[in-house]
C-alpha cells in the first residue's frame, strides 16, 4: 500500500473516537517491529523517525536519506494504511531534505512559527503534512524523576494564534505529559487539554507516549487527541528483549547467524518480538485495533 497521509489518518482517527499511534523507529527491523504490530492488530499507524536525540552530523550526513529510504520501502511492503514522519527536526533544512528524502509528514522542533510556516508552504505544495507544536514538554529520566526547569504548558489563546499563524495539520500540547519518562507516570491536567480544545480544531497530539498514564488516555482522546508519540517504551522493551536473547544464546553460534541474519537466531530479530508486544498493547489501548 502507498503512503496514506498523516492528516487524513488523524482525521479518520478524530471521527472515529481512537488514536494513532505514532511508534519512533530507529533501523529497519524496529521498523518492521512497528509494522509487524500494526498489521496484526489491522491497524493504521505513522512510522517514522526522530532527528531529536540522534546526531546531528549524520543526519545532517546522509542520514536523513538512509532513514527515508528505509522507511519509505518498509511502506510500500505494508498492507496497512501507514504515513511516515520525519519527527522533531532540529533545522528546517533537515525537515525539507526529509521532505525530499520521501517522508509525508515533517515535524519540526522549534517555537520560531514564521519558520514552520515556511516549511508548511512547501510541504503542502508537495501533498506532506506538519506537525507543529505549542508548549515545552518537560523531561523524565529512567528513575522516574521530572525536570520541569525548561517546561512551559500550553496556553489555549496562544495555541489559536499559533495555529492562525502556522497553518500546521496537527497539534502538539504540553498539558503535563513528559518526554522520555520511565517507572513512574505524568500527572496530566486534562481541563488543560479540554480548554485547548475548545480554541482549535485541528487533531491534537501527545509527546512522552511512555509515561503517559494509561487510565487518561480515553478522555484525552475526546478531549481532541487523535496522535500519540512512543519512543523510550520501545527502545527499552528491545534493550530487555536483546539481553534475554545474548543471554539465553550458544556461545558458539556462528556470528552470521546471531547478527542481520533475519534468521531465527538472528540475536536482533529476537528483541524484536518484545518491540512487538509494546505496540500492539497500546495500539489496542488507542483504540485503534481493526480499524485499518
Ligand atoms: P517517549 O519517549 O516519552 O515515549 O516520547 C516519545 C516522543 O514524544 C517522540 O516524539
Amino acid at each position: 500500500m502507498s503512503l496514506t497521509s498523516m492528516a487524513e489518518l488523524l482525521e479518520a482517527a478524530r471521527c472515529g473516537g481512537y488514536a494513532v499511534g505514532y511508534f519512533e523507529a530507529w533501523d529497519s527491523y524496529s521498523l518492521d517491529a512497528v509494522l509487524q504490530a500494526a498489521e496484526e492488530e489491522n491497524a493504521p499507524v505513522i512510522l517514522g523517525f526522530g532527528c531529536l536525540l540522534v546526531d546531528q552530523t549524520w543526519l545532517d550526513h546522509g542520514g536523513i536519506e538512509i532513514l527515508g529510504s528505509i522507511g519509505r520501502s518498509a511502506a510500500a511492503r505494508s498492507t496497512m494504511p501507514v504515513a511516515l514522519l520525519l519527527n522533531e527536526c532540529h533545522t528546517l533544512p533537515q525537515a525539507l531534505r526529509g521532505i525530499e528524502a520521501g517522508f509525508n509528514a515533517v515535524m519540526l522542533h522549534t517555537d520560531d512559527v514564521a519558520m514552520v510556516a515556511e516549511l508548511v508552504e512547501v510541504a503542502h505544495r508537495r501533498g506532506v503534512s506538519v506537525e507543529g507544536e505549542i508548549g515545552t514538554l518537560p523531561n523524565g529520566g529512567a528513575d522516574g524523576r521530572v525536570d520541569a526547569s525548561r517546561a512551559s504548558t500550553t496556553e489555549p489563546e496562544a495555541a489559536t494564534a499559533y495555529l492562525a499563524a502556522a497553518g500546521v495539520d496537527c497539534l502538539a500540547v504540553s498539558f503535563g505529559n513528559v518526554h522520555t519518562l520511565e517507572s513512574a507516570f505524568a500527572q496530566v491536567d486534562l481541563d488543560r487539554l479540554a480548554a485547548i480544545r475548545a480554541c482549535v480544531d485541528v487533531p491534537l497530539v501527545v509527546h512522552g507516549g511512555t509515561g503517559f498514564p494509561g487510565e487518561a488516555v480515553p478522555e484525552a482522546i475526546e478531549r481532541g487527541v487523535a496522535k500519540f508519540n512512543v519512543g523510550t517504551a520501545l527502545k527499552r522493551a528491545y534493550l530487555q528483549g536483546l539481553r534475554e536473547a545474548l543471554a539465553g544464546g550458544s556461545p558458539k553460534a556462528s556470528p552470521h547467524d546471531l547478527v542481520g541474519s533475519h534468521k531465527i537466531a538472528d540475536l536482533q530479530a529476537a528483541a524484536m518480538k518484545d518491540v512487538v508486544a509494546v505496540v500492539r498493547e497500546l495500539i489496542r489501548s488507542y483504540g485503534g485495533s481493526g480499524r485499518a
